[in-house]
């Protein structure tokens, strides 16, 4: 059985849920708290001991490289002046074995995939949606592999979610259970209307795929939103090979559209050490004054600066 080695991060989307943020930057590269979306995903990567990583990107590809080069003038500027805290962390992103590559046009997320075929070659790979960040005892990514070394077969993450949002994810129709949290798949079917959905079980962005998916993208028809769209190439890769959905441990954070890129945004805010404790006071503040109690001097004082 081969290795999974290899990961590839989609980022060539264009984010127009996000828009203006991302008119020239990708949703990508927007931060929590203090660092960019897709480094979250890189370190989980590397937390599951994935050793290469393909980003692909689009249009605005030079942040996602810059971020992850080395910026000497920056680094001998905080040497001078002595912040070395500061200094380990801008060098965090630096070393690590990254590829890049250009979707020339957002055609779809299979499509996507499809551009890291060359650098994926014949071994298991994972995907990393790069706006889903997910926390997790043992990482996502690691959960599958480990799925992959027990099944020999593709692993779909997937989570339960409102019936009514079944429209905006790719959804499965179980046909059996192989274990508490792992299912065989009789159909993936994207983004079905919640009256025609035949689960609330979802795809989300994480899959451990063989790389016989390839093939099938290379003859992929659009399909909904006129989109290339991986759920439906896996569906056919289902038909030959078994794929498992394994219903994960852990939160998933959505960071690609408004509200979710908010609320992420507070609960991990809520675990940096440098502002939890001040970032809690003022919440709890501002709720009792949304109830309509007496507000506190702090968030009257926030609000005048
Ligand atoms: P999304 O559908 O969430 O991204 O794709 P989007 O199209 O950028 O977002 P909206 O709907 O316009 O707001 C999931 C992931 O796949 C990547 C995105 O960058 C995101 O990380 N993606 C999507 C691509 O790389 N290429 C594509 O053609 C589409």
């Amino acid at each position: 059985m081969k290795k999974v080695k290899k990961a590839v991060i989609p980022a060539a989307g264009l984010g127009t849920r996000l828009l203006p943020a991302t008119k020239a930057m990708a949703k990508e590269m927007l931060p929590i708290v203090d660092k960019p979306t897709i480094q979250y995903i890189v370190e989980e990567a590397l937390a599951s001991g994935i050793e290469e990583i393909l980003i692909v990107t689009g249009k605005s590809k030079r942040p996602i490289e810059d971020h992850f080069d080395s910026n000497i003038e920056l680094e001998s500027n905080l040497e001078s002046k002595g912040k070395k805290e500061l200094l380990e962390l801008v060098q965090e992103t630096t070393g690590i074995k990254l590829y890049f590559v250009r979707q020339s046009y957002p055609k779809g997320l299979g499509d996507a995939v499809l551009q890291a075929k060359a650098f994926v070659g014949g071994e298991p790979f994972v995907v990393m949606l790069g706006d889903d960040i997910v926390k997790a005892k043992v990482p996502l990514t690691r959960q599958l592999i480990e799925g992959y070394e027990k099944t020999h077969a593709s692993n779909i993450a997937v989570m339960e979610i409102p019936m009514e949002d079944t429209n905006k994810y790719g959804i499965i129709e179980p046909e059996s259970k192989v274990a508490d949290d792992l299912y065989n798949v009789r159909h993936f079917v994207e983004k079905p209307k919640p009256e025609n959905a035949p689960s609330n079980l979802a795809i989300i962005g994480r899959y451990l795929l063989t790389p016989e998916i390839f093939d099938i993208l290379e003859n992929q028809k659009p399909g909904a939103g006129g989109e290339i769209q991986l759920t439906d190439a896996i569906d056919t890769l289902n038909q030959t090979q078994r794929v498992f959905a394994k219903k994960f441990e852990g939160t998933r954070y959505d960071v690609g559209n408004k509200l979710g890129y908010m609320t992420t945004s507070i609960e991990f805010g809520l675990e940096h050490p440098e502002i939890k404790d001040e970032l809690k006071d003022y919440i709890i503040d501002l709720a009792h004054q949304l109830e309509g109690k007496t507000s506190s001097k702090k968030v009257v004082e926030s609000k005048e600066k």
